[in-house]
């Protein structure tokens, strides 16, 4: 018969969740966000009754595959004329619905855990993937202040996060993201190229065949 020892252990609830380090400046906070999980994805439904998820069309006029939308004082926003943070939603014509404490209160401890005291996202963008639904390769660099981080929480569906260089050309690693996980890149990473390779069709006990991803960002 075996027997092993760890099984019979249970979980150390003082154990901090894994750091792993991507880069200079770069974190995966493992499972930093997965108690919380419901209760962001019960947020992220009272948000989208205000401001519904829409499919964005980049400059070049093509739409984009994944949906979104934003909480907080500046939304992140495509049309045909370029990029930008607006305080209001172009599709209500109204302010985007304000950041759930929770929301503002993990991106604060995560940024923290990450070596970033201090962080004050004034926009939340809201991600929607379905199986299928990629993101290319891009630098977050529409935000007025880039000496702060991008926090970036994952819910639901797994997917694998493309983790690139400074350089479009450079050949990014790929990290798989699960539930709860949380990104935080800043300083010398902070213009890194990532993006997140097409889903794959799964069951989440929480979102069923979504993936969530929630971006933090302070843009002035
Ligand atoms: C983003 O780069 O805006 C989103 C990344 C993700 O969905 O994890
Ligand atoms: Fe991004």
């Amino acid at each position: 018969m075996t027997f092993d020892l760890f099984d019979a252990l249970p979980a150390d609830p003082d154990t901090p969740p894994a750091t792993e380090p991507l880069g200079p400046g770069a974190v995966v906070l493992r499972g930093f966000a997965r108690d919380l999980g419901s209760a962001l994805l019960q947020a992220v439904g009272e948000v989208s009754a205000g401001s519904p998820f829409r499919h964005l069309i980049t400059p070049g006029g093509l739409r984009m595959s994944v949906a979104m939308t934003n909480c907080g004082e500046q939304g992140w926003v495509s049309d045909r004329t370029g990029y930008r943070y607006d305080p209001v939603d172009p599709d209500t014509g109204r302010p985007w619905p304000a950041m759930p404490g929770a929301f503002r209160q993990l991106a604060l401890d995560a940024a923290e855990a990450a070596g970033y005291p201090g962080f004050a996202p004034d926009a939340c963008l809201i991600n929607r993937y379905l199986p299928g639904t990629r993101l290319s390769l891009h630098q977050d660099r529409d935000e007025l202040d880039l000496r702060a981080p991008i926090v970036s929480v994952s819910l639901g569906l797994p997917a694998i996060f493309l983790w690139g260089g400074l350089r479009r050309a450079d050949r990014p690693s790929r990290v798989r993201l699960a539930h709860g996980d949380v990104v935080v890149w800043g300083g010398p990473s902070r213009l890194v190229f990532h993006g997140i390779a097409p889903l794959a069709a799964g069951d989440h006990a929480l979102t069923g065949s979504e993936r969530i991803n929630l971006t933090f960002r302070k843009t002035h």
